[in-house]
């Protein structure tokens, strides 16, 4: 190379890369605690065994952990019901545990991002007790209302109609202090008063606490429901016949959902996250289950920043449809990244703690091209652990079942809610227990295809999922991926391809074909001004018959039903 192109090019490289944040350029994994690895044998995962397994995060290339809740709990949601939000649960470990994964961590360049959850905390906090006792201070902690009447055995009467995300009254009857309290999700996780200064204030405090405890981030949860109606009025029905009168979907939430008020906290918290003095750029994520426009606002604005990535739902629901086209997928690409705000940055997330596994939802030989995907686009990418590997859900009896979202709807039910199949343990190896716990029995049931499908056979293997998910995330140093601009190519109701670009002719451009469909096809992509007549296979997936480094023709690529292929070409290319 000419010594000025390569001069030019080392600008180039340096400037855009340097541009980026951590959270950019890197992977997001998502580790449920009591699921990763269990390091004394009582059949929970937790924070030793996370630090054990740090050097196979390396290995697969992510430089991030969010971590679903580690703090002191009475577990009624698995962590999600914080009894205090300021220590480690023992289940989980001790504090000088978690001194260690933060240590261990930063000597390796990762980045923790700590659960933080601020609708509710448990029934057993220390503020709830006081609250129910009148205490001056607590008293107004949580949303108490007196009963609008008493029924004729003299049962009091809910203020309202509402219903817990879990099913049945989000009102619960306290004795103690002769009223209701508000719960939108279990009866042990009293919603806190956003209406009192004193509430947000304590959550502040917590932030800082763990920034300076080395986390680098937050993922918020349950962020739209912290506000309700003041009036308190009931919700319309939502017509919809599919869901009983106990269940949450019967209702329209209009009036306990997305208060303005919400995202003026929200900017709050991030204010108070910025103010931290580091000079490492914090993350946080936002968990919001809502309509692009709802959603978008919790980025805020270049000014007045709030998320750097509310999660993208719409693309995860999009692989919860009934069938999957390429269509479908760059439909929902596109409403995030035609609605996101000028100057912010999108992310591919496809399962976590509380939805169907991607390999469940999806064709397993899917696996390797929605990895394409979700770390090729322009955006950072989210993994759920065991998506690299291909785990699928677990079958989890009813006598099994964990998660209190199952049990609430009891037998016959339990199974459209139960989120325990996507949460068992991280297969490993073909071990007892594939290597999570030497516990007899493991806090849920490993997925007996573990044998199989389990890191240790997979980075053995001559090709795997696991391999493939590594050499896609190692893409993402190119420049091209990192910064390029996104094109679609052909997209139709099987076919899902599109290329990332740079302008500049000395970097390699790579496209991507994924086909969604039951059939042989050969795609012509060949139309397109920037793709030349030839490009390299660079990565394939499983089930792809072409060769890794073989040259094909650009109006010929042959992909076999649910194939997936990265391409690397240059646009300069004759
Ligand atoms: C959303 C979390 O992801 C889910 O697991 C939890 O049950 C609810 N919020 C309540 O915190
Ligand atoms: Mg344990």
């Amino acid at each position: 190379m000419n010594y000025w192109i390569t001069f030019i090019y080392l600008l180039f490289t340096f400037s855009s890369a340097q541009d980026l944040n951590w959270w950019q350029t890197g992977a997001v994994y998502q580790i449920y605690p009591r699921s990763f690895q269990d390091s004394d044998g009582d059949g929970v995962g937790d924070l030793k065994g996370i630090t054990s397994r740090l050097d196979y995060l390396v290995d697969i290339g992510v430089n991030t952990i969010w971590l679903s809740p580690i703090f002191k709990s009475p577990m009624a949601d698995f962590g999600y019901d914080i009894s205090d939000f300021l220590a480690i649960d023992p289940i989980f470990g001790t504090i000088e545990d978690y001194d260690e994964l933060v240590r261990e961590m930063k000597a390796r360049d990762m980045h923790l991002v700590l659960d933080f959850v601020p609708n509710h905390s448990s029934n057993q906090h220390e503020w709830f007790q006081k609250s129910i006792n009148m205490d001056p201070q607590y008293s107004d902690y949580y949303v108490w209302k007196d009963p609008i009447g008493y029924d004729a055995d003299g049962n009091p009467i809910p203020p309202n109609n509402w219903l817990s995300f879990f099913g049945f009254s989000a009102w619960e009857w306290n004795e103690q202090r002769n009223q209701f309290y508000l719960h939108q999700f279990l009866k042990e996780q009293p919603d806190l008063n956003y209406r009192n200064p004193l509430v947000i204030q304590e959550l502040k405090e917590i932030i800082n606490f763990w920034l300076e405890k080395g986390a680098d981030g937050f993922r918020i949860d349950a962020v739209i429901f912290l506000f309700e109606d003041p009036e308190f009025r009931d919700e319309p029905p939502s017509g919809n016949p599919n869901f009983g009168p106990d269940e949450y979907d019967s209702l329209l939430h209009i009036y306990t959902r997305n208060y303005n008020e919400t995202y003026d906290v929200m900017r709050e918290l991030r204010v108070v996250v910025d103010d931290f003095p580091s000079d490492v750029s914090k993350l946080i994520l936002l968990e919001a289950y809502e309509s692009i426009d709802l959603v978008m606002r919790y980025y805020g604005t270049a000014e007045e920043p709030i998320a750097d990535l509310p999660f993208n739902f719409e693309y995860l629901l999009r692989f919860e449809d009934e069938v999957v086209t390429g269509t479908r997928i760059k439909d929902a690409a596109d409403l995030w990244l035609d609605n996101m705000p000028e100057g912010k940055w999108a992310n591919w997330v496809t399962g976590n703690h509380d939805r169907s596994r991607i390999a469940s939802k999806v064709d397993p030989r899917l696996v390797d091209g929605v990895n394409m995907i979700n770390l090729l686009m322009p955006g950072t990418p989210i993994t759920y652990y065991g998506e690299e590997i291909g785990m699928i859900n677990t079958f989890i009896s009813y006598e099994d079942t964990q998660d209190p979202f199952g049990c609430n709807f009891g037998p016959d039910m339990y199974e459209k809610y139960s989120r325990d199949p996507e949460r068992t343990p991280m297969q490993w190896d073909s071990s007892v227990n594939s290597g999570f716990s030497t516990a007899e029995k493991p806090w849920l049931p490993l997925n007996p295809n573990y044998l199989e499908v389990n890191v240790e056979n997979q980075l053995m293997a001559e090709e795997s999922h696991l391999k493939i998910y590594k050499e896609i995330i190692n893409l993402r140093k190119e420049l091209a991926i990192q910064t390029g601009e996104l094109q679609y190519l052909n997209v139709d109701e099987s076919l899902f391809s599109f290329m990332r670009v740079t302008d500049n002719p000395t970097n390699q451009n790579y496209m991507v074909l994924v086909n969604f469909g039951e059939t042989d096809s050969v795609v012509d992509v060949s139309a397109n001004s920037l793709v030349p007549p030839v490009a390299t296979v660079v990565i394939k997936s499983l089930s792809s018959t072409v060769t890794v480094g073989s040259v094909l023709q650009t109006s010929a690529i042959p992909l076999g039903p649910k194939d997936s292929l990265v391409l690397s070409f240059n646009s300069n290319n004759p």
